[in-house]
């Protein structure tokens, strides 16, 4: 007999993941994974081995498995694609063979859609441009042919806090001039909206998309962020798709909820908590730094 915990969090290292764990810890009982980033009390899982998602599978039984794993980053899938399938596709048959659960809730992308016709709700067709957003779709797929009691949540451009946020701030302070497209436009999520809609995404299956109001190009987004969080970064706009190399990617894609019937945070307000949260945290972590670096 494993033990019963109320969630498992695939992925709680990362940035979701980690929000999730911190917020879902204050009321149920929860456990999280790590595939190369240990925390305390953390378990290893590597999705990709099999072995690995049985031995943890076998030892934990949770009610609601929240899958936020995987290779997410659009350039490293596109280079090593065999191992994205590994990961983000046969890892989801590997924890098919042994979650003995009641739920399973896994994260998926608005990089399903190739952004030619957005915007997109939950029952346009998925048509990926790169591998990342490939190994997403027949992910989906997979688990909703083979569990339909599961769902799927498609979220767009994380924000908001996480124990990941000094890596991300110390990032835009070194990687200015930041380099942004005018015309991407896609749509956004404040991480703790997430958190709190969970329990009421638990009875729903299927496809539901879960973004905030309106949508921005990534240029617009970066100097939000840079004025609500008073950040100095200085955001260079570029046209189109010069702002990426390698892989190929979708033209901006909004994506809205025919699903979800509640109005998210706009992202200034969104903004305007974190820019507080992370005052408070420099304040008592008392090392006179700012936000401004
Ligand atoms: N970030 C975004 O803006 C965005 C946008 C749209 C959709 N999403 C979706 O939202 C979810 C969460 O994204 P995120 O940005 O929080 O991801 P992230 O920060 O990249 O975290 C990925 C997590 O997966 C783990 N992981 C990586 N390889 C693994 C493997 N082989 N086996 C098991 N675990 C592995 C990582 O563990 P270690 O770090 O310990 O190796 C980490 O905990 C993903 O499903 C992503 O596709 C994200």
């Amino acid at each position: 007999m494993g033990i019963k915990v109320d969630y498992l969090i695939l992925g709680a290292s990362g940035v979701l993941g980690s929000r999730l764990m911190e917020v879902l810890c204050r009321t149920h009982s929860v456990i999280g994974t790590y595939n190369t980033h240990a925390f305390p009390d953390g378990l290893h899982c590597d999705l990709g081995s099999e072995q690995s998602v049985k031995n943890l599978l076998s030892n934990v039984q949770p009610r609601v498995l929240i899958h936020v794993a995987g290779m997410t980053r659009t350039e490293e899938c596109e280079s090593s694609p065999d191992e994205a399938y590994v990961v983000n596709v046969d890892g989801i048959r590997h924890i098919l063979s042994y979650f003995r659960g009641h739920k399973l809730v896994f994260f998926s992308t608005d990089s399903v859609f190739d952004g030619e016709s957005a915007p997109y709700d939950e029952d346009s067709q998925p048509a990926p441009v790169n591998v990342y957003g490939a190994t997403k779709v027949q992910a989906e797929k997979s688990l909703l042919q083979a569990a339909p009691y599961s769902l799927v949540v498609r979220v767009a451009g994380l924000y908001g806090w996480s124990k990941l946020n000094r890596e991300f701030l110390s990032r835009i302070r070194q990687s200015s001039p930041l380099v942004c497209s005018t015309d991407h436009f896609s749509s956004y999520t404040w991480m703790d909206d997430i958190c709190r809609l969970l329990s009421s995404l638990e009875p729903m299956t299927g496809v539901v998309h879960l973004v905030g109001p309106g949508r921005y190009s990534r240029a617009e987004f970066t100097q939000l962020a840079c004025r609500f969080l008073a950040l100095q970064g200085e955001v260079r706009s570029v046209k189109g798709l010069e702002a990426y190399t390698g892989a190929s990617r979708k033209r901006g894609s909004t994506l809205v909820s025919l699903r979800l019937r509640t109005t998210l945070t706009p992202a200034p307000n969104a903004l305007r908590k974190l820019h507080d949260r992370l005052h408070e945290e420099v304040n008592l972590a008392g090392y006179g730094g700012n936000v401004n670096g």
